[in-house]
């Protein structure tokens, strides 16, 4: 008898792909549209693919002050518990106290965390940005310990939950002719941080597992010019994915670990 075995990895991916993907051919930035746009951490990869689902799609409704995904084959429940959030994060940014609205919401969602984490590690790329509209910019995280991306500001405040692992933030100042170096901010899985518009931050992971986080970005954070920095002299370097990716140190090199 012929029997084939299936690496469960690949079919693991295979089902993610099959049930949570419907590629399109152009990005769409209609508003209110839930939209994919991934990158690697792979330094020769950048934009991989865009326009995954349209909100419709969805289905979402509305009980009272919260919304719920009704649960739709093919989902799993911490993919259901992703979407759920990430409709509520939106209805949170839209509000008038936008800023505490997001910072408890996200505090809330920690009762979720390992759900979340499963749903975060369940993309085949690292960082995923999974919403952006006018009022924010929805991203998953993962990074890794031994590799530190380069400083960068965001020009607008950033919400950083942290459901796995440990994401360090390595926080600088620019001063004439270098970066000052202001510390590392160690935020562990079930913590919530908001760094303001002004920080500058290079990002990695603490400890031998990778992190997995969601950074809520108060506005269209790929809609607006903002820099790198170099890492000796602190000069404005253009943000792109590819510089961003080519800048990385190993920590190990790094005199901000040492
Ligand atoms: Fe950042």
């Amino acid at each position: 008898m012929y029997v084939r075995f299936i690496d469960a990895n690949f079919l693991a991916g295979w089902l993610h792909r099959a049930f949570t993907f419907r590629p399109a051919g152009k990005l769409d930035k209609d508003p209110g549209t839930l939209w994919q746009h991934t990158f690697s951490s792979k330094p020769d990869n950048t934009v991989s693919s865009v326009a995954i689902r349209q909100a419709e799609a969805l289905q979402h409704i509305n009980l009272g002050n919260a919304w719920a995904v009704p649960q739709r084959r093919g989902k799993t429940m911490p993919q259901n518990i992703l979407e759920d959030l990430i409709l509520r994060i939106r209805q949170a940014a839209a509000s008038e106290d936008r800023v505490s609205a997001i910072r408890a919401l996200l505090q809330e969602s920690q009762a979720d965390k390992e759900e979340l984490a499963e749903a975060i590690a369940a993309f085949e790329e690292d960082e995923v940005m999974v919403f952006e509209d006018e009022t924010c910019s929805i991203w998953t995280c993962r990074y890794f310990a031994d590799v530190v991306f380069a400083p960068h500001e965001h020009c607008m405040g950033v919400h950083i939950a942290v459901y796995r692992g440990t994401e360090v933030e390595v926080l600088y100042k620019r001063e004439p002719g270098k970066l000052r170096h202001g510390g590392n901010s160690l935020v562990k899985a079930g913590s919530v941080v908001r760094l303001g518009p002004e920080a500058i931050h290079a990002i990695t992971a603490d400890g031998n597992a990778q992190s997995h986080a969601i950074h809520v970005y108060e506005g269209p954070l790929t809609k607006i010019e903002r820099s790198l920095f170099d890492w000796t002299t602190g000069e404005r370097v253009a943000f792109s994915m590819e510089n961003f990716h080519a800048m990385a140190r190993r920590k190990a090199s790094m005199a901000e670990f040492s």
